[in-house]
This record gives structure tokens, sequence and C-alpha cells, in this order.
């Protein structure tokens, strides 16, 4: 098949990759330069595990194609660390225990950073909407929730954190 040449800033790297029309954005990150932290849930704009951050803003990455990210910034769950270093963020989900099977993490971790940038101290119900769009099978969502309220914050200064785990926190 044809290809065509694009250029992506992919966390602050740039690269020039020649695509085929229909290769998805989740496949140029996994596939061409093998960031595999991006996960392919569904594939059909579903699931929220393919999030990515596209000049700055979260979208799936599964219904992207590549060419119209062509010229863009883009963020993968590899871009949040500082080496290794982990981002407040990262690091408040180990501190909450936000974290099982991991699939759905990095999906959840993008959609977070984005609100963070907008919002430094969410309360619950802007985290639960920012994230309405990410699914997790395991956690029942309230530790995820805990770890973005609180990701200014250290853990020890979240009194709430560690409680009950249900699934009544995710709309
Ligand atoms: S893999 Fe993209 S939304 Fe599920
Ligand atoms: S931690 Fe397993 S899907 Fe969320």
């Amino acid at each position: 098949m044809q290809t065509i040449d694009i250029t992506l800033t992919i966390n602050e790297q740039t690269h020039t990759l020649a695509v085929k029309p229909n290769d998805t954005l989740l496949e140029v990150v996994r596939d061409y330069l093998d960031l595999t932290g991006s996960k392919e849930g569904c594939g059909q704009g579903v699931c929220g595990s393919c999030t990515v951050l596209l000049d700055g803003h979260p979208v799936r990455a599964c219904l992207t194609l590549a060419l119209e990210a062509d010229g863009s910034a883009v963020t993968t769950v590899e871009g949040l660390a500082d080496g290794d270093i982990l981002s407040p963020l990262q690091q408040s989900f180990i501190d909450h225990g936000a974290v099982q099977c991991g699939f759905c993490t990095p999906g959840m971790l993008i959609s977070a950073t984005a609100l963070l940038k907008e919002q430094p101290h969410p309360d619950r119900k802007a985290v639960r909407k920012a994230l309405s769009g990410n699914i997790c099978r395991c956690t029942g969502y309230a530790k995820i929730v805990d770890a973005v309220e609180h990701a200014a914050r250290p853990a020890s200064g979240c009194p709430d954190c560690h409680t009950k785990d249900t699934g009544e926190d995710h709309d």
C-alpha cells in the first residue's frame, strides 16, 4: 500500500514516519515506535486504554488516524516520567494502590494528566468526569479517584485513602 510521510513529535522527540493511509495513531506508537505503554483494549473507542495526549488533549489513539496527527505533539504514558523519576500522578497511583492488572493504567494516567493540567486540585466529581471514558475492570475505581484527587499531596495527607473499594465512585 502507498505510504505518506508524516512528522510527529512524540514525547518531545520528532519522528518522520512513512505511514499507510489507514494506520491509526495507536498502531504508529505501538508498532512503529515500540511505545507499547498505550494499550489496545477494544480498538473501537470504548475502553480508553489507548488514550494519548494530542496537542495536550486526550484522544482515543485507536480512533485517530496517524495522518490526522501529522505535525502534532503526542504524549504517551512513556512521556510522563522524567527519566527514572515518576510524575507525581504516577507516584500517587502507587501510593494509593490504584493499580491492579495495570491494563487501564496508561489511559487513566493520560486522562488524569490532562485534567490536572487544567485543574491541579480537582474534586472527586471532576476526577470522575475526566475519567468517565476510561474503563477499569479491576479496581472498582475508588482508589484511582483517590490517586488523582490527591496527586498534588502525599498519601499521608489523604485521610480518606485506602478506604472501601467499590464501584460507586464511577459514573
Ligand atoms: S482501544 Fe481505544 S478506546 Fe479501547
Ligand atoms: S487495573 Fe486492571 S483494568 Fe484497571
